[in-house]
């Protein structure tokens, strides 16, 4: 090995010689100084400390840096043409300089620098690359980094998903789903840049094909078979008087003879539906292909005007439309949260109030906050100052969990409200699977999709003090 001198002389000296000029020597530091960043950025990931939970950190780490790493390497490149390009053009490069042509050792020896440099910029921008890649499919990426993602990622985090990535449900496997993803991603990107976003942001219909998907998590041959649901309501009396119901509902599947039953039995083979609105709610026609591979087409209206429009098929996210993020009711989430616990039944009209004050408009997160607690001290103070002086911890702890309630449900920046994004399981708050069941939709042989409740369901308790049910069940 040549010792230094000559090293630099015979290797590096073109590089030196057309580099010397201001627009290389910036290229050079913006290069050395944002991969000497990146690399001691990816060595303190690797211990674990590198992983922020701020998103625009990892926006300037994972996604801006190694772009500027990359300009950094263009701006020396055009100011080496553009040094070279006018020496030759007046004629004054040096009689001393390389010819070139591989015959040439000096031409050769820079020859080899240039590729060993290419390698060391492919594993950094490679590294970078992958890295960026693998950022934009986190959720920290996905939920964070945009506020218009604020109510599905607040609700996601307190779903039974929590643990499966935005990208899991929203993304197809393959590379024709991921450019698919990147390039709506990228528009949306400009569409958030340019304040150009719907507000609320609709997803019918634009999801993966849940085979694609869910399926990788489910196997829809696994028989559920039927589902106790207990539910807890609180009257808006002084008292809060409690009831439950309890609701046999008849999942079913797929049985280990392969037998179908139950809901979702009953939807395994081909069903296609047209709808009349964007969020699928309002659907005219419904297409059941038979066993026998005939068509048995059930409308509601006019059959003819009925049967025009995009067609879809049926599959696991027109019922579970809300499994990755659900918004609920304030009825449905104050029953929840009091059945927990919090509000105490132990407050006067808690439920009466609360329910009225999740149903104003705050405007804001924060005055929300502000509003529901003040209002909510105010009501016992005056109204109860006894309940007040002896349970001011239980009040408190009620107007913290309706402003979480209010705060998950409610965001005015995205104009999402109560229902705004309807839950297509049942049909008591929205209309659910009496989008199809509701009794008008008749095919011409006068079969109609089912309304009968004991299709889906038995209620077996409607709204009872202490059902005896319950504690023949050994629940209560
Ligand atoms: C378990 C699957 C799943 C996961 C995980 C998931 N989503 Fe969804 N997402 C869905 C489904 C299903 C829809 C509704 C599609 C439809 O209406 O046809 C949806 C719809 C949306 C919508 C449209 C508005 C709405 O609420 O219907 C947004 C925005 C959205 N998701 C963002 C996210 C973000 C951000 C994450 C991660 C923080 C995420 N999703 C995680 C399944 C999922
Ligand atoms: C990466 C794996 C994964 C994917 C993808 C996934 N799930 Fe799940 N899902 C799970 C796990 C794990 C649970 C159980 C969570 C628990 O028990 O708390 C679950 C629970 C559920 C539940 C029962 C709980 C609930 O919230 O009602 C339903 C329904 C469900 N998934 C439907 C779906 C649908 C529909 C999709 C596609 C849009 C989907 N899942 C995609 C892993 C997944
Ligand atoms: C026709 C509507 C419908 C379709 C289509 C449907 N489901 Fe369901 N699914 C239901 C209902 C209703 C329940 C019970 C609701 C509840 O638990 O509150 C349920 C429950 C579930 C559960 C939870 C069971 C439990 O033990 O809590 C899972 C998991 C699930 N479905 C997955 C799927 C998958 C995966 C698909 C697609 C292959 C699918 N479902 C298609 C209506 C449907
Ligand atoms: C897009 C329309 C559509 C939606 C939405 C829908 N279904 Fe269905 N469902 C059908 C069709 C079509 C049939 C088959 C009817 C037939 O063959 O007579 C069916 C059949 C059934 C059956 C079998 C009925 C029987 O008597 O054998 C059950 C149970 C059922 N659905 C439950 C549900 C539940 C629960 C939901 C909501 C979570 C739901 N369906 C949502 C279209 C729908
Ligand atoms: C096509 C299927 C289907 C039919 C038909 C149907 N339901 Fe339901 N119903 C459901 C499902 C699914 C749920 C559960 C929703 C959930 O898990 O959140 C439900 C929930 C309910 C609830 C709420 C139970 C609770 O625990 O909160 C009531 C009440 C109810 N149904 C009454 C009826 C009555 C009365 C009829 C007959 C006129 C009927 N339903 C017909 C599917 C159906």
């Amino acid at each position: 090995m040549a010792d230094e001198g000559s090293f630099r002389k015979e290797w590096l000296r073109p590089f030196f010689f057309y580099g010397n000029n201001w627009i290389s020597l910036l290229g050079g530091a913006i290069t050395t100084a944002s991969a000497m960043v990146l690399v001691g950025f990816w060595i303190v990931s690797i211990f674990g400390h590198g992983g922020s939970s701020n998103p625009y950190l990892g926006i300037i780490f994972e996604l801006i840096l190694p772009g500027v790493f990359v300009a950094g390497l263009v701006t020396i490149l055009i100011g080496i043409l553009t040094r070279r390009s006018y020496l030759v053009a007046t004629d004054q490069v040096p009689s001393f300089f390389p010819e070139i042509s591989i015959h040439d050792p000096i031409f050769r020896h820079g020859l080899d620098f240039v590729v060993i440099a290419t390698l060391i910029n492919f594993v950094i921008v490679g590294t970078a690359c992958y890295r960026g890649v693998a950022y934009m499919d986190t959720v920290s990426f996905c939920g964070t980094t945009c506020h218009v993602m604020l109510p599905e990622n607040t609700a996601y985090h307190i779903s039974s998903h929590a643990g499966v990535a935005c990208t899991q449900c929203h993304v197809a496997p393959g590379t024709a789903g991921y450019i698919h993803a990147k390039v709506n991603g990228t528009k949306q990107l400009l569409e958030v840049v340019f304040h150009n976003y719907p507000a609320p942001i609709m997803a019918a219909n634009k999801l993966p094909a849940a085979s694609t998907t869910c399926l990788g998590c489910h196997d829809p041959a696994s028989s559920i078979g039927d589902k106790l649901r207990i539910s807890s309501a609180y009257a808006d009396d002084e008292a809060n008087s409690p009831t439950s119901s309890l609701t046999m509902l008849h999942v079913g599947g797929k049985d280990s003879f392969g037998r179908l039953s139950g809901i979702h039995g009953a939807h395994m083979g081909k069903i296609e539906y047209i709808s009349t609105d964007s969020s699928n709610q309002t659907i005219s026609w419904v297409g059941k292909t038979e066993s026998d591979g005939s068509l048995t087409e059930f409308t509601s209206g006019d059959p003819k005007a009925a049967a025009t429009g995009q067609r879809r098929t049926m599959d696991c996210i027109d019922c579970h439309n809300t499994v990755g993020h659900a918004f609920t009711t304030p009825e449905d989430a104050l029953n929840k949260d009091m059945a927990l616990g919090s509000p105490a039944v132990t407050l006067p009209f808690v439920h009466k109030e609360g329910l009225a004050l999740l149903k104003e408009n705050y405007g804001s997160p924060e005055l929300a906050q502000a509003k529901i607690t003040a209002k909510l001290i105010t009501f016992y103070r005056s109204q109860y100052p006894a309940v007040w002086n002896s349970q001011q911890s239980q009040v408190n702890a009620a107007a913290k969990t309706l402003v979480k309630i209010y705060n998950s449900n409610i965001f005015p920046d995205m104009k999402v409200g109560w229902g705004t994004h309807p839950n297509n399981i049942g049909h008591t708050n929205s209309p659910g699977c009496f989008r199809c069941h509701d009794g008008s939709h008749n095919a011409g042989n006068a079969k109609t999709i089912t309304n009968d409740c004991s299709a889906c369901h038995n209620l077996l308790v409607s709204g009872e003090l202490h059902p005896k049910l319950l504690s023949d069940l050994g629940l209560q």
